[in-house]
């Protein structure tokens, strides 16, 4: 009763692991067999980690430095796909109208194909190289081989700033529709009851990769405390052998000001046009602080927060999160 979204229900896979929309039975072997090309980078992330802003940043690296590229204005969702969006928008109550400018954006790139009808996939597949593919799905549930390929940029972000972050956007897609207050959505948290959830085994999933090779994975405080360093570490990952004012030109368009100011980034205005995003809600960038928890977390919820993470430890102790 707290989700008005998710008209076709959530699926567990397996006791205690990956809590996601049932139309992702539908997918799952697609997924897991999904062809990786050598100059693929993967962004990959718990949702509300800073996918949105990671995506943003290794696309424009790779192919926008001068702020020069057609493309620019297009909305971040068609120029960097997210891989298993069709599970998404098969669950959705309400899928995006035809008439939508993303789903025009799709039909743009890929003219011929419904992108409500399993083709962010084919959209994916399609996709001219170098591809930037967003993913919230663990390591587990992707092609096995996706490292002998391709390049992954983990984001791990704090779960409390996480669990706020969540909450809001939760409250905002249509698709999803949380109608409870935050209490309550700790309480599903806590139960690790929300989409995506466990939170933890995610992340120890990619912390155990992140000395591999083809993994980079990066820290959204790190990000936030600065931006040049971790610009830096991506642009050696990534061989795009930027100079330091083409990576001070990323790191501006980028910012949390830039993104948020520009439709191809912010699409809430858009979206709530469309019905997509309730209005009334926080927008989609919303806040892009790191300790805005302590707004929201009382001594109540942050005990029981603490009860959570007592249960995931050694992961939870092991991971060095930094809170403010
Ligand atoms: P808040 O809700 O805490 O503001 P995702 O893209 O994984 O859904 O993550 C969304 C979170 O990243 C939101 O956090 C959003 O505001 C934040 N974010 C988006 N762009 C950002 C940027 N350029 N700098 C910092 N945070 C950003």
């Amino acid at each position: 009763k707290h989700w008005e979204g998710y008209g076709k229900g959530l699926v567990r896979l397996t006791p205690g692991r990956w809590l996601l929309p049932a139309p992702f039975l539908n997918f799952a072997d697609k997924y897991y067999s999904f062809k990786f090309k050598p100059s693929d980078v993967v962004v990959m992330t718990y949702s509300k980690s800073g996918t949105t802003w990671m995506q943003e940043i290794v696309w424009t690296m790779r192919n926008n430095p001068e702020l020069n590229h057609p493309m620019t204005n297009t909305h971040i969702f068609a120029r960097s796909p997210f891989l298993e969006f069709d599970m998404i928008t098969a669950s959705s109550n309400t899928p995006p109208p035809l008439d939508h400018p993303l789903v025009q954006a799709f039909f743009k790139m890929c003219p011929g194909k419904n992108p409500l009808d399993g083709a962010q996939l084919q959209m994916t597949e399609v996709l001219p190289e170098p591809r930037t593919i967003k993913s919230h799905l663990p390591f587990s549930l992707l092609t096995p081989g996706l490292l002998d390929t391709a390049k992954v940029v983990y984001v791990a972000r704090n779960p409390k700033d996480v669990c706020v972050s969540y909450y809001h956007q939760q409250r905002l897609v249509k698709v999803a529709e949380f109608v409870g207050d935050f209490p309550e959505y700790v309480d599903f948290w806590t139960q690790d009851l929300l989409l995506q959830a466990p939170y933890w085994p995610h992340l120890a999933e990619g912390w155990a990769r992140r000395h591999h090779p083809n993994v980079l994975f990066l820290f959204y405080e790190d990000m936030k405390e600065d931006i040049l360093r971790e610009l830096g570490r991506l642009n050696t990952f990534l061989g795009t052998a930027l100079t330091e004012s083409q990576l001070q030109t990323v790191a501006r368009h980028t910012s949390f000001s830039g993104m948020k100011s520009r439709g191809a980034t912010n699409p809430t205005a858009a979206l709530q046009e469309s019905g997509e995003f309730k209005k009334g809600e926080a927008a989609f960038i919303r806040k892009g602080t790191t300790g805005d928890w302590t707004n929201f977390f009382t001594p109540e919820l942050e005990e029981k927060f603490g009860e959570w993470m007592e249960k995931w430890r050694p992961t939870s102790e092991e991971i060095p999160f930094r809170y403010q």
